[in-house]
């Protein structure tokens, strides 16, 4: 189906196009038995592969990555679409209106976007109100960031404020703080600026935990043009304050084998197959200080099977898409998590983490010989 609808929407402009795919369907899910036709069209195709990670049961290794649904009004039909979870958001405390438009860009030939929406959402109050009409739909996260005349010296104080609000509503809390598009945003990445950060959000969980008696798990968002010394940083922070998660990775702005094309010019953050390499060099590089201690989430650039099977087996735990579901549509959710169920029981194993933990032991052992 969405080959057919695909060269009509990308006549025209990338954001109008997901604008339109969005009101449809929030149209669409006011008929009765709509729902239960994209669920048998799309998640009935989607095998049970349950993942064990963060305290929770993932019905899936694949979720939705953050930015699609910001404002948390589409969460149904997500699932409906197969996803096993979905991370809402970036949501702020206060409503911004992101960047001016144009600022989503697709380059076709390279299955990439550039993106520079500039946390666009309606504020933290009606993104809640937006969540609780979705609850036990299936797992949530909600990535969170600073609004951009909030400075970094003061950015603790949105995060502390939107972890509040958001965690009675969700699985998982995502602090975003590499998102190229908000100025001065991935400095937090810094280890002073990221050891008060992490110190002041665990004091938070811990307080959120006795309120709700449920401990809500806290990741961090990464970019993926850090260097190997921010990354051993962030990976020693991830381990003394135990962080829940890391999510590998944001959009980069660099321009890998973008030679050549104009498009690339744009100011953002590049997504999609462009920035496979690079996502899953910084999953190893994580996975080499974490060894399994903290949950790392892989994201950026998987458009199949075999790429999210080298980002598990490069250390991820879980895999979020976002690019690949423009170009492929909602089958790409099913083709790759099928392809991940051939695996396992090509391997012998009942579980995919079994199946994932003996590859990267025969890897091991042939590279050592
Ligand atoms: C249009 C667009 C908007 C995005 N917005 C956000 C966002 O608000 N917060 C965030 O953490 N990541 C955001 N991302 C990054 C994605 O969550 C993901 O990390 C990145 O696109 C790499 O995955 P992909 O190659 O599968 O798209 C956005 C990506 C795109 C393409």
């Amino acid at each position: 189906m969405y080959k057919l609808l695909r060269p009509l929407l990308f006549l025209f402009d990338a954001e109008r196009s997901h604008d339109w795919v969005f009101s449809f369907l929030r149209l669409a899910y006011r008929a009765p038995g709509f729902g239960p036709l994209f669920r048998l069209l799309y998640a009935g195709r989607v095998p049970a592969l349950p993942v064990d990670a963060m305290g929770l049961r993932f019905p899936s290794p694949l979720g939705l990555a953050a930015g699609l649904d910001k404002n948390a009004q589409y969460v149904r039909p997500l699932m409906d679409l197969g996803f096993g979870w979905v991370e809402l958001g970036t949501v702020t405390p206060r409503p911004q209106a992101g960047n001016p438009k144009k600022r989503l860009f697709r380059i076709p030939a390279h299955a990439a976007l550039i993106n520079r929406m500039g946390f666009n959402n309606v504020g933290i109050e009606a993104f809640v109100n937006n969540l609780g009409k979705s609850r036990g739909t299936g797992i949530v996260g909600v990535n969170i960031g600073r609004n951009k005349d909030t400075p970094n010296v003061r950015a603790v104080e949105d995060y502390v404020q939107a972890l509040k609000a958001v965690a009675p509503y969700s699985d998982y809390v995502v602090i975003n703080i590499s998102s190229p598009n908000t100025p001065g945003l991935r400095d937090l990445q810094e280890q002073e600026a990221l050891s008060e950060l992490l110190l002041l959000l665990k004091h938070e969980q811990v307080a959120l935990a006795k309120s709700y008696s449920v401990h809500v798990p806290i990741a961090v968002k990464v970019a993926p043009d850090l260097d190997d010394e921010q990354i051993a940083t962030i990976a020693r922070l991830a381990l003394e304050r135990k962080l829940d998660a890391v999510i590998a990775t944001n959009t980069t702005v660099t321009r890998p084998s973008m030679e050549g094309v104009l498009t690339a010019q744009e100011d953002g953050g590049l997504s999609g197959r462009p920035l496979k390499a690079l996502s899953t060099a910084v999953i190893a590089k994580l996975y080499g200080y974490l060894q399994g201690k903290v949950t790392i989430i892989g994201v950026g650039g998987i458009e199949n099977a075999d790429d999210a099977w080298q980002k598990l087996i490069a250390g991820a735990d879980l895999l979020q898409i976002y690019t690949a579901l423009v170009y492929q549509g909602p089958a790409v959710v099913g083709r790759i998590v099928r392809g991940l169920a051939r695996r396992v029981k090509a391997s012998g194993c009942t579980t995919l983490a079994e199946a994932v933990a003996k590859a990267r032991n025969e890897l091991r052992v042939t590279s050592s010989q």
